[in-house]
């Protein structure tokens, strides 16, 4: 198995640059077989998800093209299968993005059961609500695999989503694109990647207004086209640095993110009492202080991601005092409690929320990363810790941190990758 090895408790200096938005990717490119076209998508960060889609799109016929590390060529005029069942599918949650593309190029889809990190229940039923509310008939019965078909082609809907799901909100947009007439998601959510892919599709030829706000309005078109695409700048990952950065008491300087996307993180280190200074395209943090306890409430954007709330746990461990998170997305999303409580964390976890007793030195631990950002906490706490500690399980960090070694080491952490029996 492959692992980290960190010795904690080396200040972090220097600058890191963050890669495409793992979020934004995963949707762009399945949402780039919608189109007959072309695309050329440029600042794709290089994760494990990224490969994966990739591997699913060649088995329908499209041929995806590495041109170098970030940039990747999607040529989706071949496009001619519309099952979507291969295990590719199966290992990843994005995958749940091919039933709108394939729905709205061919009006019918059978994609396996989406994957992707288990933390409790995740439902897609205001997906399914929107593509039936569309028109498609559904047929859960294989429960292995979700099939998707309408007379003809989709039609526009009025479309009020009773949670503001992300991927719904995507996949109804992508769906909606090519469909007969006008698509309104009401309730839509905001983060930035939906804005991302929105503006990816209107690129290719479609007419969505309103990404970003709670109303979207999309006029279906009857084909679309290629183009060239850049992705943003992933949120999670310039956070989950920033956090590194406040944890070791380091200097950070963390380049080529938006700091609006970085609002309510910002925020948050600044009650703490770390110095955030803002440039146009990077944030540096300052953390050569004694850190401050706080209070989170994970929310929809603008809200505090829920993936930036394991990592901010780990941080709260280190601040001196009471701290409690509340996670309002997710319904269990503190499996990974157990593992940083082997750093000698003193935490209690009540139904949604966690106490933290922060203060104690963490030390040295051998854990596990019981899913991306859970790992990412994992990495947050060795980074911290007095001592050496490995983090099993690293597979779970590969799917959504690009070159997260190489990154770290450039800060001056001791972090290697090892195989362990
Ligand atoms: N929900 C429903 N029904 C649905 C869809 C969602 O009840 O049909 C509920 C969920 O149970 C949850 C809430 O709505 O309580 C939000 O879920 P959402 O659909 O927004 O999540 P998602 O689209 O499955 C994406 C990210 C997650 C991130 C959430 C919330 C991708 C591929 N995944 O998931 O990212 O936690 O939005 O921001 O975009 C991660 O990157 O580590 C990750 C898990």
């Amino acid at each position: 198995m492959e692992c980290f090895e960190i010795k904690g408790q080396k200040k972090l200096k220097g600058v890191v640059s963050i890669s495409g938005a793992k979020n934004a990717a995963v949707a762009i490119i399945p949402a780039a077989i919608v189109a007959e076209g072309v695309s050329v998508i440029e600042n794709l960060p290089s994760i494990e998800d990224v490969t994966c889609l990739m591997v699913s799109l060649d088995k329908l016929g499209a041929k995806c093209t590495l041109t170098d590390e970030s940039t990747l060529i999607i040529d989706a005029r071949k496009v001619k299968s519309y099952i979507a069942t291969d295990e590719s599918v199966s290992k990843i949650r994005a995958s749940y993005y091919l039933m709108g593309a394939l729905l709205g190029r061919f009006g019918h889809a059978e994609v396996a059961m989406p994957g992707g990190c288990n933390f409790g229940e995740r439902p897609i039923d205001q997906h399914l609500k929107g593509f039936r509310m569309m028109g498609a008939k559904i047929d859960t019965s294989d429960e292995k695999i979700i099939k998707l078909d309408v007379d003809g082609r989709l039609h526009g809907a009025n479309i009020y989503l009773d949670v503001a799901s992300v991927g719904a909100t995507i996949n109804i947009m992508i769906a909606a694109s090519r469909a007969q007439g006008r698509t309104v998601i009401e309730n839509a959510a905001k983060e930035p990647h939906i804005v991302d892919t929105a503006n990816f599709l209107n690129m290719l030829g479609a007419n969505i207004k309103g990404a970003g706000t709670d109303v979207i309005r999309i006029q279906g078109v009857d084909r679309l086209h290629g183009g060239e695409y850049t992705i943003i700048p992933d949120q999670i990952e310039a956070g989950t640095y920033m956090i590194c950065g406040a944890i070791t008491g380091g200097d950070v300087t963390v380049k080529n993110l938006i700091p609006k996307h970085m609002d309510s993180l910002t925020a948050k280190l600044e009650e703490m009492g770390c110095s955030v200074i803002e440039g146009d395209d990077y944030i540096r943090i300052v953390a050569e202080c004694k850190l401050w306890p706080t209070n989170i409430k994970t929310m929809a954007y603008p809200g505090f991601p829920t993936d930036l709330q394991p990592q901010i746990t780990a941080l709260l461990t280190a601040a001196d005092g009471r701290s409690r998170v509340i996670e309002n997305v997710w319904e269990s999303r503190y499996q990974y409690i157990d593992e940083l409580k082997k750093f000698r964390a003193d935490i209690t976890v009540n139904g949604r929320e966690a106490v933290i007793e922060g203060g104690k030195e963490l030390q040295g631990a051998n854990v596990f990363a019981t899913d991306l950002r859970a790992g990412a906490a994992m990495v947050i706490a060795a980074l911290g810790a007095n001592g050496v500690s490995t983090i099993g399980n690293i597979r779970f960090i590969d799917r959504g941190y690009a070159n997260i070694e190489e990154k770290l080491l450039n800060l001056g952490a001791d972090i290697k990758r090892i195989n362990k029996e």
